[in-house]
């Protein structure tokens, strides 16, 4: 991360003219299992990852935001907090930065002007929640710069909210969640309905391995509502708030009164709930034989139920399975359609799961896979 650091300072530097006073981070995060369960008030269980966004700025003593995008050419974008703050058309990475502004101001947040530049290496477009890193550092500036009394929590929300209300994506509370709040060494139990969360130790002997199939991810925004609005269709026919509240037995007793899809869909929920429940507990107790199970039944579950990978994911996690057995999980991780896979694998196995990636997954697919070896690290904070 130092050069990351280094080069944020620099821009800063030769943009405005005088040093920053503050250095500020947030991660992007790999979900371990619990996937498309946020939203229907569910758990998951991320952990953050050792890829960050990173901000340095300085207070002003004026209503205007100045940014400068490392990662977009040094492009500089102006606002004024006093002002309506719009849309931009032209510069899309700011809309992150825009959307958190509004909402602090929204929630009556007592902040001022600021110079920042940023800078991130979580890969973009990958499902590695980069967007959420964005807007979580965002608001952990302001926090920190303004000493606003704001809990890590509604920092989420508030990244969430822009997410939804400002850029116009309709995701779930995980990503900014286990930005702000996760602990380094550990994974994350969150409820997303209380946003009670429970830190779960990693063992010490797992190495987390994230595989980018380097499938672009297309349809994933219209799939993404799609499968919402087949989630709260089934948990309408059940009755019951959220598909949180319904369970298997509810489920099938039902089965006739929806479509097969309908069905399927909030039978990947339903299992997948119970199933990141156990997984957090096979975590906590060191019981990777049980967790490589849990992952193998999460992937199956998205893949026939929910129906969000592709043919390139699958074969991402059956070279790695072939490899690391019942020694080791793997599975899609993310919204789908694209973006990575991730195994846990005992430190002496890693080389072996990237050469076998590196030896297979070219000639099946035709593309080139980017794997990732990383540690479970802490949420958005200062750097000292
Ligand atoms: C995306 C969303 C999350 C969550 C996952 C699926 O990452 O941003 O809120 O819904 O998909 O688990």
């Amino acid at each position: 991360m130092s050069s990351l650091i280094q080069n944020v300072k620099t821009c800063f530097q030769s943009v405005f003219q005088y040093p920053a006073t503050h250095c500020i981070q947030a991660p992007g995060r790999v979900n371990l299992i619990g996937e498309h369960t946020d939203y229907n008030d569910g758990f998951v269980l991320p952990c953050a990852i050792n890829y960050q966004t990173v901000v340095v700025a300085s207070k002003r003593s004026d209503n205007v935001v100045r940014v400068v995008s490392v990662d977009y050419g040094n492009e500089v974008d102006e606002f004024d907090i006093s002002k309506a703050i719009t849309f931009s058309q032209d510069k899309m990475w700011s809309n992150y930065i825009r959307g958190v502004v509004q909402c602090l101001l929204e929630q009556g947040y007592d902040i001022q002007g600021l110079d920042l530049a940023v800078s991130g290496n979580v890969p973009q477009g990958a499902g590695l929640s980069s967007s959420a890193a964005l807007e979580v550092v965002i608001g952990q500036t302001f926090k920190v710069l303004f000493g606003l009394e704001i809990s890590q929590a509604e920092i989420a929300l508030i990244g969430q909210r822009a997410e939804n209300e400002f850029v116009g994506c309709n995701c779930g509370i995980m990503d900014q969640m286990i930005s702000a709040e996760g602990r380094q060494d550990h994974a994350m139990l969150l409820d997303c309905r209380s946003l009670e969360t429970q830190a779960v130790a990693m063992p010490n002997d797992v190495s987390v391995v994230i595989i980018n199939s380097n499938k672009q991810r297309g349809l994933v925004d219209s799939e993404y509502n799609t499968r919402r609005e087949q989630c709260e269709e089934a948990a309408r026919v059940l009755e019951v708030q959220a598909l949180r509240d319904a369970t298997e037995e509810m489920l099938n007793a039902k089965r006739s009164d929806m479509t097969e899809v309908v069905f399927k869909r909030a039978r990947h929920v339903i299992t997948e709930n119970a199933r990141t429940l156990e997984a957090a507990k096979a975590l906590a107790n060191d019981d990777i034989e049980q967790m490589a199970k849990l992952m193998a039944q999460s992937h199956a579950s998205m893949r026939d139920d929910f129906a969000i990978t592709v043919k390139e994911i699958d074969s991402l996690v059956e070279i790695v399975k072939a490899v690391v057995g019942e020694e080791g999980g793997v599975r899609m991780t993310g919204g789908g359609f694209g973006g990575c896979i991730v195994a846990l694998v005992p430190p002496r196995l890693v080389d072996f799961v990237k050469a076998a990636v590196e030896a297979q997954y070219q000639s099946l697919t035709g593309l080139e896979a980017s794997i990732y070896v990383c540690q479970a690290s802490q949420g958005a904070g200062l750097i000292k």
